[in-house]
């Protein structure tokens, strides 16, 4: 039986993670525990914590006293994260402080303070889901995109960091996923609808998530037309951005 914490835990992505998890030990992070209970009050292998992850004393405890019960942590899966569909000049700087407390910051500090005791272990995997806008970015997704291309960085360095240890550090880049992330990013469903064909469904995400737990996966790209796009990017961005600013502008 392995021990996953997992952040965001009340999360459409992360409600289709923990029904693949049937055999493990939970450990499940939100900010509300009514909402955590509500969800996952019959689990048999759960234990539900409401934090602010964006209080890193908060995670400095949270960690000390998960590893004096429960002694390991096998595998971290960091999934809360928010996002704002917004033109630049729309955004405030409360919205910048904010985001990168939540899709940036409180990864690092969570990851960071569960790799020490991995690497001291010899054994874990961080799992971050990151996403295609840490990959791609695209018009009005200029913070979100930010955070996410922090992430990626942050991840990508960790895992060099870790190879030697015998700790793995997977990101998990998707493109638009059916969930309640939308509500938020995108309140008047412009974009939803017009990439309404090409969502991703959760399930399916969380599928090939879970597959990759305790693999020494570098990163998971998805759906294929995107990570193809990612390669395109990379190659021609000159053309991409012409691209993406045109006819594949969504926003
Ligand atoms: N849906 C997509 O299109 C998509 C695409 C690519 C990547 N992603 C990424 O996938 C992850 C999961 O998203 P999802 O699609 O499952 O969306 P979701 O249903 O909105 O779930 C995200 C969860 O993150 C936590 N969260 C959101 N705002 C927060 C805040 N201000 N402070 C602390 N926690 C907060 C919440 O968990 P609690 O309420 O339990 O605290 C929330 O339920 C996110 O990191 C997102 O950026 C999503």
């Amino acid at each position: 039986m392995s021990t996953i914490l997992i952040t965001g835990a009340s999360g459409g992505l992360a409600q289709e993670m923990v029904k693949l998890l049937p055999n493990d030990q939970l450990i499940l992070l939100g900010r509300n525990k009514e909402k955590l209970s509500k969800l996952y009050g019959n689990h048999p292998n759960v234990e539900l914590i409401e934090i602010d992850i964006t209080d890193d004393s908060a995670l400095e405890n949270l960690v000390a006293d998960l590893y004096l019960r429960y002694g390991k942590i096998d595998v971290l899966i960091n999934n809360a994260g928010y996002g704002i569909f917004e033109d630049f000049d729309r955004i405030s700087v409360q919205d910048i402080h904010q985001m990168f407390e939540v899709n940036t910051f409180a990864l690092m500090n969570l990851s960071r303070r569960l790799a020490a005791r991995m690497k001291e272990r010899g054994k874990g995997h961080i799992i971050n889901i990151v996403s295609m806008a840490g990959l791609i970015a695209t018009a009005k997704s200029s913070l979100y995109s930010a955070t996410k291309f922090a992430a990626i960085g942050f991840s990508n360095s960790l895992r060099l960091e870790l190879m030697s240890y015998g700790v793995y550090v997977t990101t998990v880049n998707p493109g638009p996923i059916r969930t309640s992330f939308f509500n938020q990013a995108d309140p008047d469903g412009t974009y939803l609808k017009s990439v309404d064909r090409f969502l991703l469904e959760p399930d399916e995400v969380a599928r090939k998530i879970v597959k990759t737990i305790g693999k020494n996966k570098r990163e998971l790209n998805l759906p294929v037309l995107l990570n193809l796009a990612h390669k395109f990017y990379t190659l021609f961005p000159k053309l991409t951005d012409k691209l993406a600013g045109g006819i594949f502008n969504y926003k």
